[in-house]
Order: structure tokens, then C-alpha cells, then sequence
């Protein structure tokens, strides 16, 4: 028997409790978003530390049984993960709360946009019911958890349900603007590119903000599933354009897709890489925007934010889908036909991969 008496033992017995109890992290987080807890305390950039009782009183729907202490206690257990800063009242002991750099992630903006449609995207029921059979994906990698849970492929059964569909465009929108705002400082890869097409462009966001950003950039493509293009608002300069990436991809001087490959087969990824190659002229560049794991693991942020994301991914869209390293990357896209090779880290979660035919 170990000796439970032990520092490492008492360590380990926290450390794994606290690893079982893990899943009130992701659901609390749910739960502000769906409450607007956010926006309750953002008040126009306020941010003014508020108590539980005091954010429920500006969430807009409150019920009359609304439970402040069981709020406070969520938001409590957020704030050991820096998603609210705590503020205790040394005299009364009263508790308020104000939003981090973090929560402020999930705070609408003029558009309607934040992170918080992505987180959730990610809890809707028919993706809760895939992650109890996360096992399965080992036993069976045939077919992923999100097919044994729901009888068939995620973007298939998104594209029935047009609220689910409308969700994940927003959770997309959501991430993409601030990504593409903080990246496109930094990457002069889209110069002198006349046509870009974005494949799995969704709403065509990232597209909209390079032509703003590039002016070469007169025409664009947005390419996505036939279902997700009709529901695309119209963008001045881009034609939507429904179609299947694995049937062929319309042509253009450069091709940009975001976090498209990742959630493919290497099978699948190269039928996807062979369309853009077929679709480019010579030299024409295929820039790939995808979470990158680093070839050891650790317990960085970055790290663990790239390795949950490929369980996601796993469970979700496809059970040998997945988050690569550069290495994988880069055989891939040999195996596709494009000789060079060329990764950007600007980004901590996503790293721009220029592919050249
Ligand atoms: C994870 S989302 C990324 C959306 C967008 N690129 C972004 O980063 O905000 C993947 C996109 O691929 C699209 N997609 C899935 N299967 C596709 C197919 N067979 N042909 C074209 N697009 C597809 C989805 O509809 C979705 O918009």
C-alpha cells in the first residue's frame, strides 16, 4: 500500500479530484454565457465589480426564484480560473464580481459577436450526448462518438437543424474577427493575390477583413456547404459560393482556409489539398490557418488549449481527425502535391501554413 501520508500522495489525491470534477469548469462557463452574465457586468465598458444579487437584477431574464447564492457560487468557481476577478468586501464579507481580460472574451460586441456563442456551440445536447462514448473513439475509430450518439456526421445533422447551423456560424464569426484582427498586422501573405478563395469560409468574415486589410485583394470566393452559403450575408466584392471541397474547389490565385483541415482524416485532408492544388496556378499559395501542436507535451496553456481541442475533435467530427504538428503538415502537403512549406506562429492557438504549388 502507498503511504497515503506522503506530500505527493496528498497532492495526487487533490489533484485528481479535482481532474473528476472538472466538468463544472466547462458547464459553469456555459451556464454565465447563457445567463449574459457577461454583458451584465460589462455595461458598456463599466465593468464595475457587481454582486450576484446585483447581476441578476440586469440579466435579461430573470425569474422570480432567480437564486443569487447559487450564481455566486458559480461565478466563484470561475474565478479560480480568472474568467471573473473576485472582490470581497473586508467589512461585510460581501462578494462582487468584475470581468477579466478572459471574461471579457464573452462580451458582445456592436455586431453581436464574442466567445461565447462558441462555448455554446460546443454544449448543445446532441454534442453532449457524443462525450460520454469518448471511449468508443479507442474501441471503434470507425465512426466518432458524435455519429454513435446521434446516428450520423456533425455537419450533416447541423445542416437539417438551421438554429444549430446559425450557432455554429456565430461561434465561428465569434472567433474568427479577433483572430484575424491580431494576425493580419503581422502576415504580409496576401500581397499581390488578386482572387482569393476561402474554403469552409462559413459567413466570410475572415475574408471580408482580408480585403479590407489587403487592397489587391479585389475578389473573393466564399466556399462553403450549399446550407451555410445561403444563410452568408452579402459582402461587397465576395461571391458565396455552396459546393463540396472534397467534389473540387473554385479556382483562385490563393487559397486561405481556416480551421478546416483539422477536423479530416490525413485521407481526407489530402483529397481536400489536391482540390486547392488543382484549383491554384503555379505558385499560387495555399494558406492554411490551424491549431499546430508542438511535438512534446506539457502543461502550457497553449499546449493543453491545442490538446483539448483535438479530443474535441476526435469525439466530435471525426474520430482520426486531428490537430497535427508542423511535421505532419508538411508531409501532408508533399503528399498533396505542393513542394514548399512554410509556417507562421503568430498566434498563440492558430499557425499559418503556407503551402506553394
Ligand atoms: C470549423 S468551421 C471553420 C469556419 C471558418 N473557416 C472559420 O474559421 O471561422 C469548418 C467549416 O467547414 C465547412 N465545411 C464542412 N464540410 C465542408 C465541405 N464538404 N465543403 C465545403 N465546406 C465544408 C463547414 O460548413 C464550416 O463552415
Amino acid at each position: 500500500m502507498a503511504d497515503e501520508t506522503s506530500a505527493a500522495r496528498n497532492d495526487a489525491r487533490l489533484a485528481i479530484l479535482e481532474l473528476a470534477n472538472m466538468i463544472s469548469v466547462p458547464m459553469s462557463l456555459n451556464a454565465v454565457v447563457r445567463l449574459n452574465v457577461p454583458d451584465a457586468i460589462w455595461q458598456n465598458g463599466a465593468n464595475t465589480p457587481l454582486t450576484a444579487a446585483q447581476i441578476l437584477s440586469l440579466i435579461p431574464t430573470p425569474s422570480s426564484s432567480s437564486d443569487p447564492e447559487n450564481l455566486q457560487r458559480i461565478l466563484r468557481m470561475l474565478a479560480s480560473y480568472d474568467v471573473f476577478a473576485e472582490h470581497v468586501d473586508p467589512a461585510s464579507s460581501t462578494r462582487s464580481y468584475s470581468l477579466t481580460e478572459i471574461g471579457k472574451t464573452l462580451v458582445t460586441d456592436a455586431d453581436g459577436l464574442s466567445y461565447g456563442a462558441y462555448v455554446l456551440q460546443h454544449h448543445q445536447e446532441a454534442l453532449m450526448r457524443a462525450w460520454p462514448l469518448v471511449h468508443e473513439a479507442v474501441l471503434d475509430p470507425t465512426s466518432e462518438p458524435f455519429v454513435k450518439a446521434n446516428g450520423e456526421p456533425a455537419y450533416d445533422y447541423y445542416g437539417k437543424k438551421p438554429e444549430m447551423n446559425a450557432l455554429m456560424q456565430k461561434a465561428m464569426s465569434g472567433v474568427s474577427v479577433p483572430f484575424m484582427k491580431a494576425v493580419l498586422d503581422g502576415y504580409d501573405g496576401f500581397a499581390g493575390v488578386r482572387t482569393l478563395v476561402d474554403v469552409g469560409g462559413s459567413a466570410g468574415d475572415c475574408l471580408k477583413m482580408i480585403m479590407r486589410k489587403c487592397p489587391s485583394v479585389v475578389e473573393g470566393v466564399n466556399f462553403d456547404l450549399p446550407e451555410v452559403v445561403a444563410k452568408a450575408p452579402p459582402i461587397t466584392g465576395v461571391r458565396h459560393v455552396g459546393g463540396d471541397m472534397f467534389k473540387s474547389i473554385p479556382n483562385g490565385d490563393a487559397i486561405f482556409t481556416k480551421w478546416v483541415l483539422t477536423t479530416w482524416t490525413d485521407d481526407e485532408c489530402k483529397l481536400i489539398m489536391e482540390n486547392c492544388y488543382k484549383a491554384l496556378p503555379a505558385g499560387g499559395k495555399l494558406i492554411a490557418c490551424e491549431p499546430v501542436l508542438p511535438r512534446e507535451s506539457d502543461d502550457s496553456h497553449r499546449t493543453r488549449a491545442l490538446l483539448e481541442g483535438d479530443i474535441f475533435v476526435m469525439t466530435i467530427y471525426r474520430a482520426k481527425g486531428k490537430h497535427r504538428t508542423e511535421d505532419e503538415f508538411k508531409r501532408l502537403g508533399v503528399l498533396a502535391g505542393f513542394p514548399r512549406f512554410k509556417p507562421f506562429y503568430i498566434d498563440h492557438f492558430y499557425t499559418l501554413l503556407e503551402f506553394q504549388k
